[in-house]
């Protein structure tokens, strides 16, 4: 495929501006069923809510996300269609209609910066037989809304989108970083990401090459990655942008393995991927195995699918569901998994830290209940509580701690009983933990707002609840350490220099 020079996406651009071609515009035009239907991959919905327009809003989005053949003057009205024809991301029909080859839409990075991503089109739209095609560029999809919600916010100087697509995180990535490098295997997802980045006017170095080879020496302070994560039998037609050559979840590990040699210390990871349950083995002992000396993680699995399930998905996800072959396909599949003792595949998210400290912290949840999105603030107070985690006892209690400002709490009883059965407090974002306290706790808690030393506050409390301070110490020290690692609990002011 031929690129735009600069001067044709400069009017391109133009166009788009122009012609409103922006998010909210898009979204009011085609209607609140409009979006759901599409998110469904069902473009009636927004069709309906178009209804008779003409105008240029209204064919660029019938043009490049429903995938509809316009009128060579209605796209003419829209924009300058030679460079995009002659590059080949519209292409002309017998009948002198113009079809867009690409889908082109516009994306918010979330400062509300407008730019534009340019990935190929869904092959399944409106129950569509399609089949992508083997070198298939990946519009946004829930995994790279995922990836981007569970990242740090915190602004760096060099960043890696590793396996960039359509370059979704990338557009995110420059908005937080000095400088971005974007890397795919897949020569079109360069060349449709060099479009969105140019469009978007995002200055990012784009590499080809696999997995961290065109950045071999190289270190970042943030990588982020939803690798080819795909489990599948080897041999056929093979998606670049799901799937591997190395055998089960062989790929992400490589990736999480290799990251600390890429990362700057304190750097990290956020990738979203799936790994393999094995037959006879703990996956929790198997996924914490994954992560290299000198670096902290948290790993949160969102989902666990039975093998069935999960080659149904992937199956349909290509096009096979409903052809001769499903079945033959579904079974091989099936045995590939059997043969390499999957019992179930997990999906889920990695953030992971190069802290360099010897005594490494890698917490592995199991989490499929809803979370307050976006969760990356969370993940790095996990990450940042691992440290104080691992302190003395002595400093735990000297320290002064503040209660995380979310945290709220909440009460049952019975109908009529004044005072409630069960306490709990309950987080507010993130993974939207709970935990139920009793009085003393509740107490200890509520009382942490950095003014005494923790210490202190187990004493009074002790004193209000007649209890002796050393055993009420004793009882729930352990509870506080396991909420200072959850997050709970964040240090304002060590009060005797020994931290
Ligand atoms: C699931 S897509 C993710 C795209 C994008 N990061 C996003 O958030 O939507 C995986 C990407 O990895 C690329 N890829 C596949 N194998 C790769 C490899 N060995 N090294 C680097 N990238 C690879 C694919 O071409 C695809 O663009």
């Amino acid at each position: 495929m031929a690129l735009l020079t600069e001067d044709a996406l400069a009017r391109l651009r133009e166009a788009l501006w122009a012609a409103d071609y922006l998010i909210d515009p898009v979204m009011a035009a085609i209607g609140p069923a409009g979006q759901a239907g599409l998110a469904r991959n069902h473009t009636a919905a927004a069709e309906r809510a178009l209804g008779r327009r003409d105008d240029a809003l209204a064919t660029l989005i019938r043009l490049f996300i429903l995938q509809q053949e316009q009128p060579l003057a209605a796209v003419r009205r829209a924009l300058d269609p030679d460079p995009p024809l002659a590059a080949g991301l519209l292409g002309s029909t017998a009948a002198g209609r113009i079809r867009a080859k690409v889908d082109l839409r516009p994306y918010g990075a979330d400062d509300g910066t407008a730019g534009w991503l340019v990935s190929d089109h869904t092959a399944t739209l409106d129950t569509a037989r399609g089949r992508p095609r083997p070198d298939h560029v990946l519009g946004v999809s829930p995994a790279s809304i995922s990836l981007v919600q569970i990242g740090d916010r915190a602004r760096v100087g060099r960043a890696l989108d590793l396996g960039a697509g359509c370059g979704v995180q990338s557009l995110h990535l420059a908005r937080r970083a000095d400088q971005v490098v974007a890397t795919d295997l897949n020569r079109r997802a360069i060349e449709l990401a060099q479009l969105s980045f140019g469009l978007s006017q995002v200055e990012v170095d784009l590499r080809q090459g696999s997995l961290f080879q065109p950045v071999a020496d190289q270190t970042f302070d943030r990588i982020v990655t939803n690798p080819p994560f795909v489990i599948s039998p080897p041999g056929g037609r093979r998606l670049i942008y799901r799937e591997n050559s190395a055998p089960g979840d062989e790929l992400t590990r490589q990736v999480v393995r290799q990251s600390a040699a890429h990362l700057s210390p304190g750097g990290e990871l956020s990738l979203v991927g799936n790994w393999a349950h094995l037959a006879g083995g703990d996956w929790r002992e198997r996924l914490a195995d994954w992560v290299p000396p000198g670096c902290d993680a948290v790993i949160v699995q969102r989902e666990r699918l039975d093998p069935d399930h999960y080659a149904e998905i992937w199956l349909a996800d290509a096009g096979w569901a409903g052809t001769p072959s499903y079945r033959g396909r579904l079974d091989r599949w099936l045995a590939y998994l059997d043969g390499l003792g999957v019992e179930a595949i997990g999906l889920g998210w990695i953030r992971l830290r190069r802290s360099e400290r010897s005594d490494r912290s890698v917490t592995v949840l199991d989490w499929p209940q809803p979370v307050i999105q976006p969760v990356g603030d969370d993940l790095t107070a996990h990450l940042d509580a691992a440290a104080w985690a691992a302190w003395s006892d002595q400093a735990v209690w000297a320290a002064h701690w503040v209660l995380a400002p979310d945290a709220v709490q909440e009460t049952a009883a019975r109908p009529g009983e004044e005072h409630p059965a069960r306490v709990w407090l309950r987080r507010q974002s993130g993974l939207g933990r709970l935990v139920e306290v009793d009085t003393a706790l509740g107490g200890v808690l509520g009382a942490c707002d950095g003014d005494l030393a923790l210490g202190d506050i187990v004493a009074a409390v002790a004193a209000l609840t007649d209890q002796a301070p050393a055993g009420l110490a004793a009882r729930l020290g352990p509870v506080l350490r396991q909420l200072i690692a959850e997050a709970w609990l964040r240090p304002v002011r060590p009060s005797d220099g020994s931290i």
